[in-house]
């Protein structure tokens, strides 16, 4: 064989040897056929036979006669890194998600942001995946528009208008989700190098996003009010911040709400200083009236309203919206268009329209408020003995902010119960200046199980 020939014939085997290895193809799986790789790998089939047998020799793989070729079984043993926690990741504003994105079903997410499935409107769902199945053809295949559903929108204008926001559905748009949503506002607002003012603590994907827009990130210390207001002024004074990203509604992580006072005073500040407000109000629905919101007071002028579905319907039905002034609007549809080509996709939008628009969804949405209500209630009685001190009391929401007793760390004490299989939320992940490390967030929906409390206890007892 020739030298060429067989540095070809190695090409092809560690082309296998990495499908293997990242498990594209998994102990059991039948290898591509000889021809469809060879004309992969632009080599002829003599030199993919050769590399199947050698293979074969080494026992990765082994042939069937008549069938092909074949991954031995459990010749790629999946390590528990690969399927359980990665206990060895830095306690970052990454954390909490990647902990409880990639956790297996057996884990417990009380740290998590979103409700248990069977706390979804599963009927609602199922009946609009129902209706989905029959519609027209361009609804199951095509592009939605650059905008997004018409009938969405104009759903989603009614909704706002009943929380007090004025916006015409022509100044709406729907994204991939609401983080995608928060994202194009980034890139139509900011360049790298510029400063944005987050609350401290906030949302954790806030930083996480932020950082990837390689933009500054102040804080302001968070109140049980909102911001506050003589940190607020200051920052904007001093660092100029281009934009100030907020949860005014059942704030992420500390369940607060904004006064009206602070509401006003918010928006003047911000006025003054030329400040662009981007409010993040995905958690509206959890609340029975609405508290005061930016977007609301400031008729869209320099507030731009982000929402999703995530919360109140379904997280994997992807969809979320932007509603921004109306000369705002063509901007970020061209970056909607340039990074997802389109808006959310037509099927997840027709999903969501169809499930929202009925009764269905608002006896829902009542019921779920009345369930997080008494959940709340339970956590906060159990969080208490064990020692945990309220910072303030949420009018409605998911959220508990709770102070850790005697000092105890909130990341070693989440990293401990993490290696027992539950996911909690230490503090300094939603503190830009990481001034929280005594504080945990817990996601009442999520602590149902009493297994949660004794991990708890165990973990602050080792600590
Ligand atoms: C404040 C806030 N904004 C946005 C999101 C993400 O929304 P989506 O699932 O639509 O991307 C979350 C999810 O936890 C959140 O808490």
């Amino acid at each position: 064989m020739s030298l060429a020939e067989t540095t070809r014939t190695a090409e092809v085997m560690d082309a296998i040897r990495r499908r293997v290895t990242s498990r594209t193809l998994a102990p059991g799986d039948r290898l591509p056929s000889i021809r469809g790789f060879a004309s992969a790998m632009r080599v002829s089939p003599s030199t993919v036979v050769e590399a199947y047998d050698r293979l074969a020799a080494e026992g990765l793989i082994r042939s069937r006669r008549g069938s092909g070729f074949y991954v031995v079984g459990g010749a790629a043993p999946l390590t528990l890194a690969e399927v359980g926690p990665k206990l060895d990741r830095a306690v970052d504003p990454l954390w909490v998600s990647r902990q409880s994105l990639d956790a297996g079903p057996e884990t417990l997410k009380p740290g998590c942001g979103w409700l248990p499935a069977d706390w979804m409107p599963m009927t609602e769902l199922r009946r609009s995946i129902r209706a989905l199945a029959r519609a027209d053809d361009a609804t199951l295949a095509d592009y939605g528009g650059a905008r997004g559903s018409a009938a969405l929108r104009r759903l989603l204008a009614r909704r706002m208008a009943d929380q007090g926001v004025e916006a015409a559905p022509d100044q709406i748009i729907l994204t991939a989700s609401g983080t995608h949503a928060i994202d194009l506002v980034c890139r139509f607002l900011l360049r790298p190098g510029d400063t944005v003012l987050v609350d401290d603590p906030c949302y954790f994907n806030f930083l996480a996003l932020l950082r990837a827009h390689q933009v500054e990130i102040v804080g302001a210390p968070f109140t049980p009010n909102g911001p506050d207001l003589a940190a607020f002024g200051k920052v904007l004074a001093e660092r100029r911040p281009r934009l100030y990203l907020t949860n005014s509604g059942l704030h992420n992580p500390t369940g607060a709400s904004l006064s009206p006072h602070v509401a006003h005073r918010v928006l003047s500040l911000a006025a003054a200083h030329d400040v662009v407000i981007v409010e993040d109000d995905i958690f509206a629905d959890f609340e029975p009236e609405p508290s005061p919101r930016l977007a609301a007071l400031d008729g869209l002028c320099r507030v731009i309203r982000i929402g999703s579905f995530s919360k109140t319907l379904s997280a994997s039905v992807r969809c979320g919206h932007i509603a921004a002034r109306a000369d705002w609007i063509e901007g970020l549809i061209d970056l909607q268009v340039a990074t997802g080509f389109g808006a959310a996709s037509p099927a997840a939008t027709e999903l969501i329209a169809g499930a929202l628009g009925d009764g269905g969804y608002r006896r829902h949405v009542e019921a779920l408020r009345r369930r997080l209500s008494l959940a709340m209630r339970d956590v906060d009685a159990k969080l208490a003995r064990l020692g945990f001190a309220p910072w303030t009391e949420p009018r409605a929401g998911v959220f508990l902010w709770r102070r850790l007793p005697d000092g105890l760390d909130a990341a070693a004490v989440a990293t401990a119960a993490l290696a027992e299989g539950v996911v909690l939320a230490p503090g300094d992940v939603f503190s830009v200046s990481r001034t929280a490390s005594s504080f945990m967030r817990f996601n009442v929906a999520q602590c149902g199980d009493p297994r949660v409390y004794d991990v708890l206890a165990r973990a602050m007892a080792r600590t």
